[in-house]
């Protein structure tokens, strides 16, 4: 069971790892582009190889940014030469519904030794397929399966039993966090890792009670020096 960080920025990676709670960073197109990087491609391998040499031995999720099963290919192939921590994410299918994806993801897993966090998913039965094509990581979009109006905790214990009475060895990795309550909700649903935002982790721990008694210890402390 594990926290993954689901940044781009160097100082929230550094930041939760010197806390020691983090074992692992997810990011996405989307993540770097919100985070700053720039120069597109050249930019994100940059940034990517900067996290996995920090986290190292931990692992790091780099997504490719096209949906061309060669471009795909040879882009993952690229990525996971950057650093040996780094795994490759793919869409679990493209953005037409082209279903060649999962062909990517088992050639990858089987041919080319690289490991593969199959991502963009909103059923168990899409990590379902992820899992036995081989992924490494089979990541489900919480959030946004909330969102659509499904419980993703449901989602969440069935692909769990699924996959242990298979006997598949997928990481169930449950990312689109929105609220505090995601984490350990999912985590006490059956995933191996949730992957949170950085601002959700501060929420996790900064709470105004014990805010309220800390002070309390420290005023009473400054007390008994004064008598
Ligand atoms: C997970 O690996 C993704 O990077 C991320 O959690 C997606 O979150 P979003 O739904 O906020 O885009």
């Amino acid at each position: 069971m594990a926290i993954f960080l689901d940044s781009g920025k160097i100082e929230d990676v550094r930041k939760y790892l010197a806390w020691g709670v983090i074992r692992g960073v997810t990011t996405n197109p989307t993540i770097f582009f919100n985070d700053g990087v720039t120069g597109g491609v050249k930019g994100m391998k940059a940034r990517a190889k900067e996290i996995a040499d920090l986290i190292h031995p931990y692992p790091l999720s780099l997504e490719v940014t096209s949906n061309d099963r060669g471009q795909m290919i040879a882009q993952a192939l690229d990525f996971a030469s950057i650093a040996e921590n780094i795994n490759v994410k793919i869409t679990v299918h493209g953005p037409q519904g082209e279903t060649e994806n999962l062909e990517v993801v088992h050639e990858l897993e089987t041919r080319h030794d690289v490991r593969v966090n199959c991502t963009a998913m909103m059923s168990g039965q899409q990590c379902l397929l992820a899992a036995l094509a081989g992924a490494s990581y089979v990541s489900l979009f919480g959030g946004r399966v909330n969102n659509m109006g499904y419980d993703s905790r449901e989602e969440i214990s069935r692909l769990r039993r699924v996959l242990d009475l298979q006997g598949l060895g997928a990481q169930i990795i449950i990312g689109s966090t929105r609220e505090v309550l995601n984490v350990i909700e999912w985590l006490d649903a059956g995933a191996h890792i949730v992957t949170v935002t950085p601002n959700l982790i501060q929420g996790m721990l900064v709470h105004p009670y014990t805010k309220e008694t800390v002070q309390m210890f420290l005023d009473d402390a400054k007390k008994c020096e004064q008598v």
